[in-house]
This record gives structure tokens, C-alpha cells and sequence, in this order.
């Protein structure tokens, strides 16, 4: 047998579809699982679908695994992040040696792959954790990946990387992302932004529903259109056909309306919340996204609460063309207020850590691959090619002819949500942001007052230079 250009451990659906990808194009890799179960499984898979061709070898010991790729190694773990990372670096420590390198796939939290990489590092051991998105079919024939750690050891395997991305026309999805954990903090932006775009799916489908009437197969005709214009994303083309989907489990209709409103969530979302706050980063239509998940996960409570809270008597009429017209655009609006904020965290993570992240290239990552993939990301692309200092996607001058296009619309989604009682955060987040935004002056004045009042925090004034600090009872 020939040596493996790059190992890989942890062979569950992420891990065994990424294998079965690099074999695909080509690159002679290992493969290694705690339960060799799965080890057989993906050698039998790559058998089957390789039909003998991929270069493949499957291990059951992990110390034949480690001696059976070139040095200096490279193995990839895909494994559940937190301690059963831990457990398997232990176990490919014993047989690495100085110069090879450790790759985590996971969505790990970025300060545990500092403290492995300052670990590895005393071992002579590089290490780097790589965001790597896109699910089951991205990992098997084209994911997102965002790797950061040292950028030498990186540019060693590169190469094999850039041909197993996703590929668009402009260039594979992945590129260095930055040093430390530059690179899972990426892909909890990325997630961040995907929680985002899911709850704003989410309200666009209740207000379809509910105040449109539209049924599944009048909402799949109106997510197939959208894909076709502006909006055009893995997320809003997957909707499409969750609509479609009738139920095979004998109950009738469409699966959707059989599933249980209860948002599960592994916590990649609630990360980039806490960071935001960390960072002093405005991120409405994110944070609205993590309560939606919240709110859903408490069914008991609103069954019980739908029974004492009354909504609005008034009945909203509206005119179908026009909501489907106006959703949309506020769908839009709100989109490009959400990757703003995605993309600000990015810059503030940027020189708190010194990362010098590119948001230009980022966003290109972005373009195939990942969930959040979207035809509107070359446009993000393009925003921070003509300037990369960008303050705020908001002001970029297309992005801001097309908010102040779509405000009307915005607007009377928004209303009509009030009026009929349909919650919608997401969106109305998105709108509050724009709105506090745009404004040159905010009633944070009186907050000041407030604070001076009681706790003698003192101010600035507009007027002149200086801190003040008023007697404020007479
Ligand atoms: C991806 C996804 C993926 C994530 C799932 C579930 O980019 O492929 O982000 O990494 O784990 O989307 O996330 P939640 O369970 O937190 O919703």
C-alpha cells in the first residue's frame, strides 16, 4: 500500500462524506473511527461508489492509521466538539511526531482550539481548526471551509483543500482565514447568519400563511420564484421543496405541518450572541433569531399562555399580490441588515484578536458550499472590493439604493404584522437597525440624563468638549 497524502478520524456523517470527497478527487487518504463499524462502512462505501478507483484505506488501529500517512502527517478529524475532541488529539498525539499536524473539522468553540493549538505547539504539533460547512451533500461533494491556525502548515495542504470545496466562478470555497481560531470564529459567524436567515424565512412563511392564506403548494411556487430572482439561496430553494414534501407517515398533507414547532439547536448561534455582547456589536436580527429558538423550545407555556393572551380582534385584510410583493422585499432588506451585523462582528473579532480577517474573501467562501450560500454574496463581495473599510454594509452605495427602495414595503410588512398580531423579530429587528442606523441623532441623550441623575455617571455634551456631570435635584 501506498502512503496516505492526509488521514482522517471520526467517521460519522460529516467525517465519512469528507472522505469519500478527497478520495473522489483523487487523493490517496486513511481513515480512521473509535468504532470500526463505521471504518468498514466507509471503506465499503468508497468500494461501491469509487467501483474500486478510490484511493481509500480504512483502519481499525490507530497507530497503523497514524504510520500509514506521508510525513509530515495531516489528519482531519471530524469529531462532536468539546471533550471527544480532547479524547482523540490524546489518542493521535501518542503516535504523531514533531512537524505533523492535527486539522479539527468541528464547529468548535474558538478558545479551546487556542488552548489545543498552544498544547500541539509544545509537541511540535500544528494544529488548526477549520469551520467546515455545508452539511451531508457539501461534505460529500463540495463544502465551505474555513481554516485558521499557522499559515505555513496550512499552505502545505491547501492544495488538496482547494480541490475538494465547493468550486465557483470565483475560485474554490476556502481560503486561510487567519491565525488562532480565526476559523471557527468564522464559521460562528457563518452560523450566526444562517440562524438569522432561517428565523426571516420563518416569518416570511407565517405571514404567507397566516395573512395571505397561501397553502404548501402556492408557498413552493412562491419559494421557486424568489429563487429565481435576488433572493436566490440554498436556504430559500430548500424551503421550496419542504414544501412539496407530502407525508408518508399515513397522517396526510405535507410533512411541514406535522412537525412539531420546537426549534432544536447545538449552539453555535447562542456563541455569536454572546461574543456580540462581548464586542459591544449590534446584532438585533441574530439575537431575534436565538429568542425565536427560545420561544419555540417553550411549547408548554405558550399552549397554556394561548389560552389567557388575546391578539388583535381587527382583521387584517390584504391583497395576496401585493404581500407576496412586499415579503419579499422585506425579506431582502432584512437579509442585508443581518449579514451586516454577521459581517461587523467579523471586524471588531478582527482587531480585538488581530486577525486581520478579510471580509472581501470571506464572503466569497461563502458563495457555494454552505448553507448560507446566496447569490447575493458575490454582491457582498463586490461591497467590500470597493472598499474594504467598509463601515457597514448598509452604506455601501448599492446596498443603501436598495434599502431606501424597499423601506416602503418593509414598512407595511411590519404594520401589517402589528395589526394581525403575527410575531415577526426577525424582520422587525432588521427595520429597528436600519432605523436607529440611518438616524444621526438618538434618544440616547436622555439614557445619559437617566444615568447622570442617578448615578452620577456623568456625560459629553454636543456643544462643547469636556465630561459633565449636572446637580440634577434642585
Ligand atoms: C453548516 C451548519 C452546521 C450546523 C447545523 C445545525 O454550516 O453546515 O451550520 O454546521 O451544525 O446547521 O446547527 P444548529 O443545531 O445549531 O441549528
Amino acid at each position: 500500500m501506498t502512503q496516505s497524502q492526509i488521514g482522517l478520524a471520526g467517521l460519522a456523517v460529516m467525517g465519512q462524506n469528507l472522505a469519500l470527497n478527497i478520495a473522489e478527487k483523487g487523493f490517496p487518504i486513511s481513515v480512521w473511527n473509535r468504532s470500526p463499524a463505521k471504518v468498514d462502512a466507509t471503506v465499503a462505501r468508497a468500494e461501491e461508489e469509487g467501483k474500486g478507483d478510490y484511493p481509500l484505506q480504512g483502519f481499525h488501529d490507530v497507530a497503523e492509521f497514524v504510520q500509514s500517512i506521508k510525513k509530515p502527517r495531516c489528519v482531519i478529524m471530524l469529531i462532536k466538539a468539546g471533550k471527544p475532541v480532547d479524547a482523540t488529539i490524546e489518542v493521535l498525539s501518542a503516535h504523531l511526531e514533531e512537524g505533523d499536524m492535527i486539522i479539527d473539522g468541528g464547529n468548535e468553540w474558538f478558545p479551546n482550539t487556542e488552548r489545543r493549538a498552544a498544547a500541539a505547539k509544545e509537541r511540535g504539533i500544528e494544529y488548526i481548526g477549520m469551520g467546515v460547512s455545508g452539511g451531508e451533500e457539501g461534505a460529500r461533494h463540495g463544502p465551505s471551509m474555513m481554516p485558521g491556525g499557522p499559515r505555513e502548515a496550512w499552505d502545505r495542504v491547501a492544495p488538496i483543500f482547494e480541490k475538494v470545496a465547493a468550486q465557483t466562478d470565483s475560485g474554490p470555497c476556502v481560503t486561510y482565514i487567519g491565525p488562532g481560531g480565526a476559523g471557527n470564529y468564522v464559521k460562528m459567524i457563518h452560523n450566526g447568519i444562517e440562524y438569522g436567515d432561517m428565523q426571516l424565512i420563518s416569518e416570511a412563511y407565517e405571514l404567507l400563511k397566516t395573512l395571505g392564506g397561501l397553502g404548501n403548494e402556492e408557498l413552493q411556487a412562491v419559494f421557486e420564484e424568489w429563487n429565481g430572482g435576488e433572493l436566490e439561496s440554498f436556504l430559500i430553494e430548500i424551503t421550496a421543496q419542504i414544501f412539496a414534501r407530502k407525508d408518508d407517515q399515513g397522517a396526510g398533507g405535507h410533512v411541514v405541518d406535522h412537525i412539531l414547532d420546537k426549534t432544536g439547536m447545538k449552539g453555535t448561534g447562542r456563541w455569536t450572541i454572546q461574543e456580540a455582547a462581548g464586542k459591544s456589536v449590534p446584532v438585533g436580527t441574530i439575537a431575534a433569531a436565538l429568542d425565536g429558538r427560545f420561544l419555540s423550545g417553550v411549547k408548554e407555556e405558550r399552549i397554556a399562555a394561548s389560552k389567557i393572551l388575546k391578539g388583535p380582534e381587527e382583521t387584517v385584510e390584504v391583497d395576496r399580490a401585493e404581500l407576496i410583493k412586499d415579503v419579499a422585499n422585506a425579506l431582502y432588506a432584512s437579509k442585508i441588515c443581518s449579514y451586516a451585523q454577521g459581517m461587523n462582528l467579523l471586524r471588531a473579532a478582527s482587531g480585538t484578536y488581530d486577525w486581520n480577517l478579510d471580509l472581501g474573501s470571506i464572503s466569497r467562501i461563502w458563495k457555494g458550499g454552505c448553507i448560507i450560500r446566496a447569490a447575493f454574496l458575490d454582491r457582498i463581495k463586490q461591497a467590500y472590493d470597493r472598499d474594504a473599510n467598509l463601515a457597514n454594509l448598509l452604506v455601501d452605495p448599492e446596498f443603501a439604493a436598495e434599502l431606501n427602495a424597499r423601506q416602503a414595503s418593509w414598512r407595511r410588512v411590519v404594520q401589517l404584522a402589528v395589526r394581525a398580531g403575527i410575531a415577526v423579530p426577525g424582520i422587525s429587528a432588521s427595520l429597528a437597525y436600519f432605523d436607529s442606523y440611518r438616524q444621526a441623532r438618538l434618544p440616547a441623550n436622555l439614557v445619559q440624563a437617566q444615568r447622570d441623575l442617578f448615578g452620577a455617571h456623568t456625560y459629553q455634551r454636543v456643544d462643547r468638549e469636556g465630561v459633565f456631570h449636572t446637580d440634577w435635584v434642585e
